[in-house]
């Protein structure tokens, strides 16, 4: 009987043991699954209204009057714009120019971190020395989306390693007009493609390595392809700012279709472009915001108004505020007037203007994004560490990337692959030895740089490199090899376009320079097969003049790693590129 006692008191104790754990263990399941939510919540309910005005406030970090008004104002966020860079332009800069930003909110009553966002739509290249990918042009040619993850991996740990979680990346456009200036900010003109390079550089770029998350963007929402040339509401540009006229039927079927997967793939942002769309700036549009954004594609991120944006609402800044507010923007990108802003909300609010329950769902919403990237926990760096930034490793797949970007549009007589035990090479262009021109705009400044000024090998190192020891290359930008007496082997001519960004970039007819045509002429007098290398970041019209071009190569805008495009020209890799927007070209 006493055994019997004894078994029954001890099973009994265990299942007494095991309904607790099962009670506590789900508890803290439901505890971890509403923990976002509660502790968003929980915040919510303390703020003041100029506290929630505060976290709307999206600021480029060279407006700060005072470095205390982000305390002051309670600040949602920072930018460095195009080109916005610390004292000393290193990645050690970066993390200290942040880190004090994120010390001067943590000065504030709530203590709510900044978000700090930046342009890396091709690596983190605001940095002289990190890893400068292919523009998103050149990868939507590569047409390899694992690839594509990859590289938002790595763009993740080198701008987390800088303290930055915010990245106004990937280029969501769909391209119809190639004289746009922003073409090479997109993967192209399938909005397949588009929609799936798009989804897997978000992956990439919000899991990151280890701790490195980072806010993607999904921009610039919506149709900012299909703008209309001559329309453009900005005096310097021709298209980009303009206006989309498509019909509901072709956004829905060609230009949505790459938002409705960056949700799927779990964006955590969306940014409005400076697009109207049959006449209604799409800022201040409460359709196309809230009503299929937010209600029928249910994305749950915050939305965020471009650079200014918001002041193209005609009616005046009270106006402008209100409206995109109730349209549905959440943050914004004022990016100067912060404390007029704060006034106009602090007015809308209390002449009902604009509803608390619009308020508090824009302040969620930021909030809630705040707190999945951990920024809470870890204000600034964290794994990983500053020597990550431009690490061999990265400029491995920077270089791979270049490789799969490559797009053979003409190959007669097998010109290519060429012989890396040819006699003598002639290599010549405006592109051929100049990393600025092969990176392109947002490189280090907003529209580039032009030459030598970061780390990372030309095309022309490439060719060098390459080579067998006795063979002699000689290069000139211009082509002129005065003296020779024979035929070169090989002529490489790589000409292209000079760096440029948004609407700067926009022109009614995109072709090669009249010199960049006169150093391939000169190129093909002085050699017996000439292969010319295209720069660029859009198609250019090349028809006119390729007759006795023997090979064509599209190299995009490859960025750092220029060695890249040697490995596939000598043949230690293949063509396998392929067009990611139509270009005709002569054969
Ligand atoms: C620019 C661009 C946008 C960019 C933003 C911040 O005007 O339209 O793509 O993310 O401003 O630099």
């Amino acid at each position: 009987m006493k055994f019997l006692n004894k078994t029954l008191l001890f099973v009994t104790a265990g299942l007494i043991f095991l309904g607790f754990s099962f009670l506590i263990s789900s508890n803290k399941i439901v505890e971890n699954k509403q923990s976002n939510d509660e502790r968003v919540e929980n915040l919510l309910r303390q703020m003041t209204i100029d506290e929630k005005i505060g976290q709307l406030v999206l600021v480029d970090k060279n407006a700060i009057q005072e470095i205390d008004d982000i305390a002051r104002y309670g600040a949602g966020g920072l930018l460095s714009g195009g080109g916005d860079k610390p004292e000393a332009n290193t990645p050690a800069g970066w993390l200290q120019m942040v880190r004090q930003f994120q010390d001067a909110a943590q000065k504030s009553r709530l203590k709510i971190p900044l978000l700090y966002g930046v342009d890396a739509v091709h690596g983190h290249a605001n940095v002289p020395g990190a890893t400068i990918f292919p523009h998103e042009i050149g990868l939507a040619a590569t047409h390899d989306a694992d690839l594509v993850r990859k590289i938002g991996v790595i763009t993740a740990d080198e701008l987390v390693a800088t303290g930055i979680q915010w990245n106004f990346a990937p280029g969501l456009d769909v391209v119809e007009d190639t004289r746009w200036g922003r073409v090479y900010e997109t993967f192209g003109s399938s909005s397949t493609v588009v929609s799936d390079l798009g989804a897997a550089y978000i992956k990439g770029l919000q899991s990151g390595s280890g701790k490195a998350h980072v806010i993607a963007t999904a921009k610039h929402y919506v149709a900012a392809g299909a703008m209309e040339w001559g329309s453009s509401t900005n005096s310097q540009f021709k298209i980009d700012q303009g206006a989309t006229l498509v019909d509901e039927k072709t956004l829905r079927a060609k230009h949505l279709p790459p938002f409705i997967t960056a949700i799927s793939a779990g964006v955590e942002s969306v940014m409005v472009g400076h697009t109207s769309w049959q006449g209604t700036e799409i800022v201040g549009s409460r359709y196309l915001i809230t009503d299929v954004l937010k209600g029928e594609l249910a994305f749950k991120g915050f939305v965020v108004s471009d650079w200014a944006g918001i002041y193209e609402i005609p009616g005046g800044e009270y106006h402008a505020v209100v409206t995109s507010i109730n349209a549905g923007v959440d943050m914004v990108m004022l990016p100067t007037d912060y404390k007029n802003f704060i006034e106009n909300m602090q007015r809308a609010m209390a002449q009902g203007d604009v509803s608390q329950e619009r308020l508090d769902d824009a302040v969620r919403r930021i909030l809630s994004a705040k707190f999945k990237a951990g920024l809470f926990e870890r204000v600034v760096g964290g794994a990983p560490s500053l020597t990550t930034v431009g690490s061999q490793e990265h400029r491995e797949v920077a270089r791979e990337a270049v490789r799969k970007s490559l797009v053979l549009l003409k190959n007669s007589h097998e010109s290519l692959p060429l012989s890396k035990n040819a006699a003598h090479i002639i290599v010549a262009g405006s592109a051929a030895n100049n990393i600025g021109k092969q990176s392109g705009g947002w490189t280090v400044e907003w529209q580039g740089i032009d030459g030598n000024w970061i780390p990372g090998t030309t095309i022309l190192d490439g060719i060098k490199n390459a080579v067998a020891r006795s063979t002699r290359v000689d290069y000139s930008e211009s082509g002129e090899f005065s003296g020779e007496q024979k035929l070169a082997d090989v002529g490489v001519a790589v000409v292209g376009e000079s760096p440029y960004a948004e609407g700067f970039g926009d022109s009614d007819h995109p072709m090669l320079t009249k010199e960049d045509l006169e150093t391939v002429a000169r190129v093909r007098a002085a050699s017996k097969k000439m292969v010319v290398v295209i720069v660029s970041g859009r198609p250019l019209d090349i028809r006119v003049d390729t007759g006795d071009w023997d090979a064509i190569v599209a190299a995009w805008l490859p960025g750092s790693e220029g060695e890249g495009v040697a490995d596939v020209l000598f043949g230690d890799y293949p063509f396998t590129g392929t067009l990611p927007i139509e270009w005709s070209v002569k054969k």
